[in-house]
């Protein structure tokens, strides 16, 4: 996977951006505020039609062109992917319906054919890291999901369509059961919507255990190298239906991840179904489905400490970093090629052994992209060999 040219247009304080990208380092340099964060995002947008932060796709659009009636930002890439060159275009286009309430949708083509964000999700494939990440370890347990189903999504490619097909029969069921727990009904009318939950929902928990199980040992061995042998990485699990057996032993169970991964996937989607009639009666009670892999967990452990309550913020960066090469690495294995590499501000709090590993692993990956405000923090004799982009209020700077 190698970007080989960016254009942006009213995307965030670009008004106007073109570019050719070349392949190996990229280090994008500037003062707060000038727009090097805006280029990841815009690259990743590329590669998961979602922003990491933004929580609508209005924001993305330049404030000034979002004041219009009609308002567009747009992304256009060029790439070259399993040995073809691509084009993707995406605008996001903001409109106000009859009410004068403003919209976002988006538009999207790949080689100048028109298609459903769905169908294009992970063509583009690139691994973002933005130190606002952490929270995926700190945070709640939807940060998780999502860091999950992006990663997922991008390889897999019947995951982003079951994730939000089951996203609407969810909240689908989830209405008629608030209607049968407060006027009563016939509570038959639900096996229609879970007979449809189970059969995407069982997809999605066979994909996670498995995607789980190849990331947690290729995140184990990396973390293993950037903490010089001090730290035990493990990824563990935690389906809200799970298909094992419920333990004998909680406690013993929670801290350590089980293998799940000789369930078949029509084992799941039986076991998910039954489990559902025998919770029928309470979720109509309380007017919610209360499994599923929208109630999923995931959490990081260190030698066996739960790192969303006991880890330091170093131990926590590191994780995160070891998660995202990983990914590298699991995207390559599945797909057959490199994803971008996309890198926020991440040498600024490492200490010095482990700027130079990744440092060396970011010189062995085909295309990366690095933001910084200071050049200094890298050794003079990376700095020559990478592409330097000075960025300054939304615009490149001819150097
Ligand atoms: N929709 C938008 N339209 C115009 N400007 C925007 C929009 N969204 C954000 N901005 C502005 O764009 C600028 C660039 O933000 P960005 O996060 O890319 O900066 P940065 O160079 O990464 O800064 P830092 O070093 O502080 O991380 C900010 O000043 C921000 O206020
Ligand atoms: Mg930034």
């Amino acid at each position: 996977m190698q970007l080989s040219y960016l254009s942006l247009t009213q995307f965030r304080n670009f008004a106007r951006l073109d570019i050719d990208v070349p392949s190996g380092v990229i280090l994008i340099v500037g003062d707060n505020g000038q727009g090097k964060t805006s280029i990841l995002e815009a690259i990743y947008f590329l590669a998961t039609f979602a922003s990491f932060h933004a929580e609508s796709d209005r924001q993305l659009i330049n404030f000034i062109e979002g004041r219009k009636s009609l308002a567009v930002g747009r992304i256009v890439a060029d790439y070259e992917r399993l040995e073809k060159s691509h084009r993707l275009e995406v605008s996001i286009v903001q409109e106000e319906n009859k009410n004068g309430i403003a919209r976002a949708r988006k538009e999207v083509w790949l080689d100048k054919n028109k298609k459903k964000v769905n169908q294009v999700i992970g063509h583009f494939q690139a691994v973002l890291f933005l130190p606002q990440m952490l929270r995926v370890v700190e945070g709640s347990p939807s940060n998780r999901r999502r860091y999950l189903d992006m990663a997922l999504s991008q390889v897999i490619s019947e995951y982003a369509v079951n994730l939000s097909e089951y996203g609407r029969i969810l909240s689908q069921r989830n209405a008629l059961l608030k209607q049968l727990g407060e006027q009563g009904g016939d509570f038959s009318q639900l096996d229609f919507w879970d007979e449809r939950l189970v059969l995407r929902g069982a997809s999605i928990i066979f994909q996670r255990i498995h995607a789980m199980q190849e990331l947690d040992r290729l995140a184990g061995s990396i973390h293993h190298e950037l903490t010089r042998s001090a730290e035990v990485l493990r990824l563990n699990y935690r389906p809200a239906y799970d298909p094992l057996p419920a333990p004998t032993n909680q406690i013993q169970l929670l801290d350590t991840p089980v293998d799940r991964t000789k369930i078949s996937q029509e084992k799941i989607q039986a076991g998910f179904m039954q489990r559902l009639a025998e919770l029928r009666d309470e979720e109509i009670a309380r007017g919610v489905t209360t499994i599923g892999p929208h109630r999923d967990e995931l959490r990081f452990l260190s030698n066996g400490i739960d790192l969303g309550t006991y880890g330091s913020r170093g131990q926590v960066r590191t994780t995160m970093l070891s998660m995202k090469l990983a990914e590298m690495d699991w995207m390559k294995q599945r797909s057959g090629h490199w994803p971008v590499l996309l890198l926020d501000e991440v040498l600024a709090e490492l200490d010095t052994a482990r700027r130079s590993d990744l440092l060396k692993r970011i010189t062995a990956s085909r295309q990366a992209l690095l933001t910084t405000t200071d050049l200094g923090l890298f050794d003079p004799e990376f700095v020559k060999n990478a592409t330097v982009w000075n960025i300054e209020n939304g615009r490149l700077k001819e150097n």
